[in-house]
Formats: structure tokens, sequence, C-alpha cells
């Protein structure tokens, strides 16, 4: 259930003759506050803006940010498109998943890091690439990703 606080902060964004434009962002509020969009908060953010969940839950589908299930504090996004392929992604992968212990699509035990592919971050030039949250890492190696992962409590 959404808090008070939530409910009032998707309020706030609503424009009355077009609630479907601020769709995305409430749904994004929601991610801030709670890591991940349930199908109750979802059902209530449609309810907020008057528009048909079905189409609000394809919007959070499209979203690569927009979590529909439970994830840990931190998501480590894999770009798993060709520059990256070529340029290592699988020893990265194969370094991660040993590292942390889990497979793609899984969160470690601690609920500290959730590992999951996406398509092309935009970054070829410098792959093998991925983001953790919001920061794009890129020329990745096991050594510097060592490091970065370590910069994530
Ligand atoms: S292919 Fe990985 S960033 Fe473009």
């Amino acid at each position: 259930m959404l808090s008070d606080l939530v409910k009032q902060e998707i309020r706030s964004r609503v424009d009355r003759d077009h609630p479907e434009a601020v769709a995305v962002e409430a749904l994004h509020i929601v991610r801030n506050h709670y890591g991940w969009i349930s199908d109750e908060m979802l059902r209530e953010v449609a309810g907020l803006l008057d528009v048909d969940p079905a189409e609000l839950d394809g919007a959070a589908t499209f979203y690569n940010h927009l979590y529909r299930k439970p994830v840990g504090r931190h998501v480590i996004l894999v770009c798993d498109s060709v520059s990256c392929w070529i340029m290592g992604y699988e020893s990265l992968v194969a370094h991660l998943t040993r590292r942390l212990g889990i497979g793609m699509g899984e969160t470690t035990a601690d609920g500290r890091f959730t590992l999951l592919p996406i398509q092309c971050l935009g970054s070829c030039h410098t792959a093998p690439a991925l983001m953790i949250d919001a920061d794009l890492h890129e020329e990745l190696d096991e050594q510097k990703l060592d490091a970065i992962l370590a910069q994530y409590p």
C-alpha cells in the first residue's frame, strides 16, 4: 500500500487534463520510495491517475529501471549487446556471478545486489559496460569491476 506521502507526491505531479502524461514519472516515484513496484502499488497508481492498470503495467515493463519484482539495494545492469559481447561480456558476467554467488536475474542473499541484463547502454565505444543504479561503468575488466563493486555498500 502506498504511503500518504507517496500519494501526495504523485497527486502533486498530475496534470488533470492529461494524467497519463505523468504515468512513468509516478512509477518512478514509487520505485524511488520502495525500490520496486508491486501489483498492488501499480493498481493504486492507476487509480490515482485514473488510467488503465494494464496500460500502466505496459509502461512499467518497458522501462529498464521500473522493477516489477523486489530487487537488491543496488541493481547491476549488464549490457549484453554486440559491442560488449565482443569486448568481454562473457568473462565479465562469469566473474560477476562467481563473485556475487548469483546468476542473472537473481539477488544476493544479503540483498546487496541484483544482477540483470540490459540492451545497449549507448557506450559501445567503451565496452564492456554496465550500470549500477544510475552510474555507468565502462572499459571494464575483472580488477576494475572488483574496485567498483566495493563502492556499493
Ligand atoms: S553494446 Fe554495450 S554499450 Fe553498446
